[in-house]
């Protein structure tokens, strides 16, 4: 693990981590997904237990194995992982959103599997706005509990991606946002990442490209000082 790896910085800190993408369900063999393979959300748990973190993961359907030392919390849809994460982060110092979240679910889910024929096949899907996890995280946050959210951005016509990123980080109100440029649309499902650390005191931190454990190695480089007194 990269430097910093083997400091103890987070001995004693009660971490709570969501990672992978969520899948809505359209009937009960399919769903509607995201390609985020918890790769970052894994790396970022490995870490802060090699630091000395207690770690609860809530993954999203995430096929790699959990890493050694964390309880995981097997989720599927964005509102099992609401429930999840809400119940969860009463016993957290810090929680991470790392999850790939779906911002809308189809409306109506099918009870028994949707079929060729008939009279009725489907022509659309009409989808319902989830609830914002991590702006109900924030907004039941503990005094002192330090709350984490990550950002995919481009650039585009209106901002660039760190000015859309800050605009995101005043809008959800949590701590820090991890934010990751994904303009040259290469960070889904590869092993490197770099990312830029956005804080609402205006810190801004850029961690150097990497493997995603030394990524996540430097984000917790960010996250660890910031961590209250509360262990
Ligand atoms: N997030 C969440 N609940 C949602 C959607 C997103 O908790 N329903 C979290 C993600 O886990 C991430 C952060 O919010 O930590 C930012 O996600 P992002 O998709 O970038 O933000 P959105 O508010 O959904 O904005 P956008 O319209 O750009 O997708
Ligand atoms: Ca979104």
């Amino acid at each position: 693990l990269a430097g910093g790896a083997l400091h103890q910085d987070l001995a004693g800190t009660r971490v709570l981590i969501s990672a992978g993408g969520t899948r809505e369900p359209l009937d009960p063999v399919r769903f509607l997904g995201n390609r985020s393979s918890g790769r970052q959300g894994w790396a970022l748990a490995r870490v802060a237990v090699a630091r000395g973190a207690d770690v609860v993961l809530v993954a999203a359907n995430v096929e790699d194995p959990a890493p050694f030392g964390c309880t995981v919390v097997p989720v599927g849809s964005a509102a099992e992982l609401h429930t999840a994460m809400t119940e969860r982060a009463a016993d957290a110092d810090v929680v991470v959103m790392a999850a790939a979240v779906a911002d809308f679910r189809p409306t109506e889910v099918a009870a028994d599997k949707l079929k060729k024929g008939g009279s009725s096949e489907p022509t659309a899907v009409a989808l319902t706005r989830n609830a914002d996890v991590l702006a109900d995280l924030v907004a039941a946050r503990r005094p002192g509990q330090l709350v984490v959210g990550f950002a995919a951005e481009t650039g585009d016509a209106d901002d660039d991606v760190l000015g859309h990123a800050r605009a995101k980080l005043a809008r959800k109100g949590c701590d820090l946002l991890v934010v990751n440029d994904v303009s040259a649309g290469q960070v889904f499902g590869r092993p490197d990442n770099a990312v830029t650390v956005l804080a609402a005191d205006g810190g801004v931190t850029d961690v150097a490209p990497g493997s995603k454990d030394a990524v996540a190695a430097g984000i917790w480089d960010v996250v660890a000082p910031r961590v209250g007194p509360r262990r």
